[in-house]
């Protein structure tokens, strides 16, 4: 495995493998490995030739009040995991390098990042659009894979590449849970022991929509108001939003529609570290 660090280069070795007709998949993170992350790295590797993964720890994605700096980094274990999954060029950049001094472009997508996530953060997305799409005019990537995890970021990025026209094909990966249910992500770790049993209301909540739904229930609010009521038994759970949406346009539903694709999402604080989750349904 390759380690790359310059954007120069990484660019020329992209130019290199393109003129070799060599398909290259990209796999954006902000580091600390886990299960969900290497399921997207093979998903990446069984469709190319070279697989580049990247850890950016992105600045502009986090607000003021966020946790940019407490964000968990472990560089060496990333290392062997990219490595174990097959990852061929391992692409670190900067800080300095991706952000100097005289940085002043920005890509924001309207309308569909106003809400859910983007109503709590509301400079997150502009972040996330912006560190993306740098990365992949220096990765240059045939196709590009992100998890359903972050559902709302796998929307505004297909929309993004849609509109600017950027020629790599966007697959999304589903979701890779914990034996109990929770979603992983490198925030769990924040979690206190309690927290952590109290955060598969998460998933819980989720599979109770699920069931009322597959039971007849078409009203959407009715379906929160259970889902909130099972969350509001864990003592350390603090409801941010629950919000059931149309899957493409994330336009809110009173009343399930048949034959769409709808989301089910939420974010709940436990104690101090915010989790999201979500699962898609069909009527
Ligand atoms: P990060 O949170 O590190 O996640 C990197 C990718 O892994 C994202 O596409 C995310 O949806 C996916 N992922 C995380 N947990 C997952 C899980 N449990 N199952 C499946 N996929 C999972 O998302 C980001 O970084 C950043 O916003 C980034 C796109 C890298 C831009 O900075």
């Amino acid at each position: 495995m390759k380690i790359i660090s310059s954007i120069k280069e990484m660019q020329r070795i992209s130019d290199e493998l393109r003129l070799q007709s060599k398909k290259i998949a990209v796999v954006p993170t902000m580091g600390y490995l886990h299960e969900g992350h290497l399921s997207l790295m093979k998903i990446a590797k069984i469709n190319s030739d070279v697989l580049v993964t990247t850890i950016f720890v992105n600045p502009t994605q986090f607000g003021p009040n966020e946790d940019f700096n407490t964000y968990p980094r472990d560089i060496e274990s990333d290392k062997e995991l990219a490595g174990s999954i097959g990852t061929d060029i391992l692409f670190i950049p900067t800080r300095e390098e991706m952000y100097p001094s005289d940085f002043l472009t920005y890509i924001e997508i309207e309308k569909i990042t106003n809400v859910l996530e983007g109503k709590s953060r509301p400079t997150h997305f502009r972040g996330v659009t912006t560190v993306v799409a740098k990365l992949f005019n220096i990765t240059k990537p045939n196709i590009a894979v992100f998890g359903q995890k972050d559902a709302q970021q796998a929307i505004v990025i297909q929309q993004m590449v849609k509109n600017l026209n950027f020629d790599i094909e966007i697959l999304i990966a589903p979701i890779v849970r914990e034996s109990d249910g929770l979603a992983m992500s490198s925030r769990n770790t924040y979690l206190s022991e309690a927290e952590r049993k109290e955060s598969v209301a998460l998933y819980q909540s989720l599979q109770l929509a699920k069931k009322l739904i597959e039971d007849g229930e078409w009203n959407c609010s009715l379906i929160i108001s259970e889902m909130k009521k099972l969350i509001s038994t864990k003592p350390s759970a603090k409801i941010d939003y629950i919000s059931i949406a149309d899957a493409e346009t994330l336009e809110e539903l009173p009343v399930l529609q048949d034959g769409k694709r709808m989301l089910i999402s939420l974010a709940v604080r436990f104690g101090t570290t915010r989790l999201i989750d979500n699962i898609i349904i069909t009527k």
